[in-house]
């Protein structure tokens, strides 16, 4: 077991009609001008966008508004709010929306505090000494971003995803009302069940450190997300399944899960970033059509810990060789993914990857790690090529 830091200051407000309590947050967290800041128009059509500003104005909060934050954000609206908080002397950010909104604000709110270039933050050139103060309602269970230090910014310069991680990121307050999840397309319901997993195993398969408390608390929570997700194919409106894989998304991503261990893997999501970046797809559904050609490439340089998942949280039965209980829980993870919707290759995931895009994107994807990374097993630039092509 390795020493470790927690840290998770952002508050936490659960529940049904949660949102109305936002100016109240807004002022203990110390804002007194905001930059609303929201996706394509989910919120809009919801009427939370409209609920927030009513909140807002009845408590005398001073505010203006920024739309347009897409999956996969980008730095040119990044930059656009920058200038916009800077204009009109915004000192606090409200995120309403998914992880794509939340992770653009965080980017604004470096930009707001640090002079120079954003990017250098995402770039990995520099580290912001500062970040204006976040708060979020969310709209979708999937990154944990609401909770987490990190942020993920594509500049379309190069079509480059990059993720920046800082404490001074993490947000003040999360408003948490499941029923907000409830005109999710299925799809996306799916997505963000699929990103929770995988922030949980990323941090499960390593080679460092491990410890069983994280571990128990790991695979309860993978069994709750499969179980409630499959629950929400059948029932979409089904509040208290909505309320177990919201939960379950912030607890995957605030460093729970990784207490003790190396840090993680994060070799799966390290390529996925890449078809973020060039092919502009769902975060979750790339990461689900990548990781079963992963597993299959590192499981025999994790075997005890792919062993101890297939038991313990695919119920896979304890006969047969280690590597053959390891790869009927891969297996077993793969139907799973498919039962939800979910693709399991790059051709499902709609990717028709020519052999150059894959060296492309096996290429960036060593760059943006310095060469090589992984817990599980250490991928370079040849590996990652391997998995890549394994995927299609
Ligand atoms: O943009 P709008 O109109 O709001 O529509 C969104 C978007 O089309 C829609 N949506 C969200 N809530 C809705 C809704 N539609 C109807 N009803 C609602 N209640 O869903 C679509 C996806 O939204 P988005 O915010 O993009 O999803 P998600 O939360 O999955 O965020 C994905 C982004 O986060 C990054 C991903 O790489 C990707 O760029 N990640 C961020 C992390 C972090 N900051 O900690 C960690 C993750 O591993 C991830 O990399
Ligand atoms: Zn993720």
């Amino acid at each position: 077991m390795f020493d470790f830091r927690y840290y998770t200051p952002t508050k936490v407000v659960f529940g049904r009609n949660t949102e109305s309590q936002v100016a109240d947050l807004i002022r203990e967290a110390g804002g007194t001008k905001v930059l609303i800041h929201y996706g394509g128009g989910s919120v809009v059509r919801s009427g939370l966008l409209q609920k927030v500003t009513d909140c807002l104005n009845a408590a005398g909060i001073p505010h203006v508004s920024l739309g347009g934050a897409v999956p996969n954000p980008r730095l040119g609206l990044v930059l656009e709010g920058i200038e916009l908080c800077r204009r009109e002397k915004v000192d606090f950010l409200l995120a309403v929306g998914g992880g794509s909104c939340i992770d653009s604000a965080k980017a604004i709110g470096y930009g707001v505090t640090n002079e120079g270039d954003v990017w250098d933050f995402y770039d990995y050139r520099r580290k912001a000494t500062a970040c204006l103060p976040l708060g979020v309602i969310l709209t979708i269970a999937a990154t944990g971003s609401e909770m987490s230090d990190s942020s993920v910014i594509t500049r379309e310069e190069g079509l480059i995803k990059r993720g920046y991680s800082s404490d001074l990121g993490r947000p003040r307050f999360a408003i948490m009302n499941p029923e907000l999840t409830m005109t999710l397309p299925d799809y996306q319901t799916a997505c963000g069940c699929a990103d929770i997993m995988m922030h949980t195993m990323e941090r499960y398969f390593t080679n460092g450190g491990n410890m069983e408390i994280t571990d128990s608390i790991a695979e309860g929570l993978l069994r709750t997300v499969m179980a409630n997700a499959e629950i929400l194919v059948r029932d979409p409106r089904n509040y208290d399944a909505r309320a177990e894989i919201m939960w379950a998304g912030s607890l995957s991503h605030n460093g729970l899960t990784g207490c003790g261990n190396d840090g993680g893997d994060w070799m799966t999501h390290k390529l996925e970033h890449e078809l973020g970046g060039l092919y502009d797809v769902a975060h979750g559904a790339g990461l689900t059509a990548l990781w079963g050609s992963w597993a299959r490439y590192v499981y025999q340089n994790c075997l005890p810990r792919f062993k101890k998942y297939a038991l313990r949280v695919m119920g896979v039965e304890d006969l047969g060789t280690d590597e053959e209980i390891a790869l009927k829980g891969i297996e077993a993870t793969e139907d799973f993914f498919r039962r939800i919707h979910m693709p399991t290759n790059l051709r499902e995931l709609g990717v028709n990857a020519t052999e150059e895009d894959l060296i492309t994107m096996a290429h960036k994807c060593a760059v943006g790690v310095k060469g090589a990374k992984g817990s599980a097993r250490l991928l370079r630039e040849e590996d990652m090529l391997a998995i890549l092509k394994a995927s299609m």
